[in-house]
């Protein structure tokens, strides 16, 4: 069995992909993982898709005697880390929560790590951290600035990692700015599974083609893109898991990076609708309405970091991304078909 990685929050959308991605790479994945925001049966559809069950501890990663645990038992030469809230609008009104769970959380987290002296990590960031940035496409040096507390959250994990790269250089750091994760595993059997109403867009338009909700509401038709609606760089689920693939093989040679994980590429929320429509070959009714508060007109990743660093250049496109999430939505027991 190859090296033994533990991915926290690897019960969740992204997470399981880089469950898959690592198993496929010849690593051992071990998800640590609360199932606060997980489907119970995630292992099982993992074990089906990977051919053996994955490891699972339930387990928070804001309980240190747990992780004591978990280090004890197991010798990583790696931690992805991903266990997170991740709601903007709820960070609004939570704020308390998401400076717990994703601040704290992520502290016990290093804290444990660093007693069992496993001291290689990757962290999933987000776009968010440059709130509305000046120069899209977007490198990785523009500044910070956070939109909400989410987005905070974001921005001061990341400058703890950067205090602690400084103070100790046996650690290697890998921090991935995700744009906009999308799409499903191509076995139809892992996705992204809202629970409620989606805030964001691929799994709202696609509970409107399951017939779950009944039309979209797009976000303003007046900003500065060619169709007036806002663009944004969609990465597939399966592209993104690879790169942290990609990510763990740097820090293994002790190469610590920051990289963007998009494609470069925006498409429009009406180019995406079209685009959903095709896959699902269902009418998709949308309706214009008011801008969301804070939103920016465009938001794309500039990648060739993420190539030179990592080797990273995603593979699938826009129809690979609705015709996998609508394979997912398809075999799921909510669908109305
Ligand atoms: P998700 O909610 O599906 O996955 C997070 C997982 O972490 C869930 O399975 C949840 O049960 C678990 N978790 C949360 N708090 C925990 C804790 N205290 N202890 C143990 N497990 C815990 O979300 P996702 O979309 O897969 O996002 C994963 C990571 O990627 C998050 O850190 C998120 O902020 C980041 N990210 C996501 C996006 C996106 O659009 N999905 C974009 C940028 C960054
Ligand atoms: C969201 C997050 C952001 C995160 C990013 C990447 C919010 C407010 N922001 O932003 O923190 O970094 O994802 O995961 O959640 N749209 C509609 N109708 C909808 C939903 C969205 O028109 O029902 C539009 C939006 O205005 C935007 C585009 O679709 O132009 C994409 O929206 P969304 O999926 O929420 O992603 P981001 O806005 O990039």
């Amino acid at each position: 069995m190859g090296d033994a990685i533990l991915v926290t929050g690897g019960a969740g959308y992204i997470g399981s992909h880089i469950v898959v991605a690592l198993h496929e790479a010849g690593y051992a994945p071990v998800i640590l993982d609360n199932f606060n925001n997980a489907r119970r049966d995630v292992p099982a559809r993992l074990a089906r898709i990977m051919g053996r069950a994955p490891q699972v501890i339930e387990g928070d990663i804001r309980d240190a005697a747990c992780l004591d645990r978990v280090f004890g038992a197991h010798d990583f030469a790696g931690v992805i880390h991903l266990a997170a809230h991740k709601a903007v609008g709820e960070s609004v009104t939570k704020p308390l929560a998401y400076f717990e769970n994703n601040v704290g959380g992520f502290l016990t987290l290093l804290g444990a790590m660093a007693r069992a002296g496993c001291k290689r990590l990757v962290f999933s960031s987000s776009a968010t951290v440059y709130g509305a940035a000046d120069e899209t496409p977007t490198p990785e040096t523009a500044p910070h600035h956070a939109m909400n507390p989410y987005g905070r959250t974001k921005i001061i994990c990341e400058e703890i990692l950067e205090d602690l790269c400084a103070a100790d250089p046996e650690w290697a750091v890998g921090v991935l700015r995700y744009f906009n994760p999308a799409g499903a595993h191509g076995s139809g059997l892992i996705g992204e599974d809202p629970a409620d109403i989606p805030n964001n867009l691929m799994p709202y338009i696609a509970k409107v083609a399951t017939g779950e909700l009944a039309k979209i509401s797009v976000f303003g038709d007046d900003y500065d893109t060619p169709d007036g609606t806002g663009v944004r760089d969609y990465i597939h689920v399966e592209d993104l898991a690879e790169g942290h693939v990609l990510s763990l093989a740097q820090l293994q040679q002790g190469k610590g990076h920051l990289v963007n994980l998009g494609t470069g590429r925006g498409y429009s929320v009406l180019e995406m609708i079209a685009a959903y429509q095709r896959a699902s070959n269902r009418h998709l009714p949308y309706e214009i309405v008011a801008r969301r508060e804070g939103d920016v007109a465009v938001c794309c990743a500039k990648t060739e970091q993420a190539r030179d660093l990592l080797g990273f250049d995603a593979k699938r496109g826009l129809d690979e991304m609705c015709a996998s999430s609508w394979a997912w939505m398809q075999a799921q027991d909510g669908s109305k078909d």
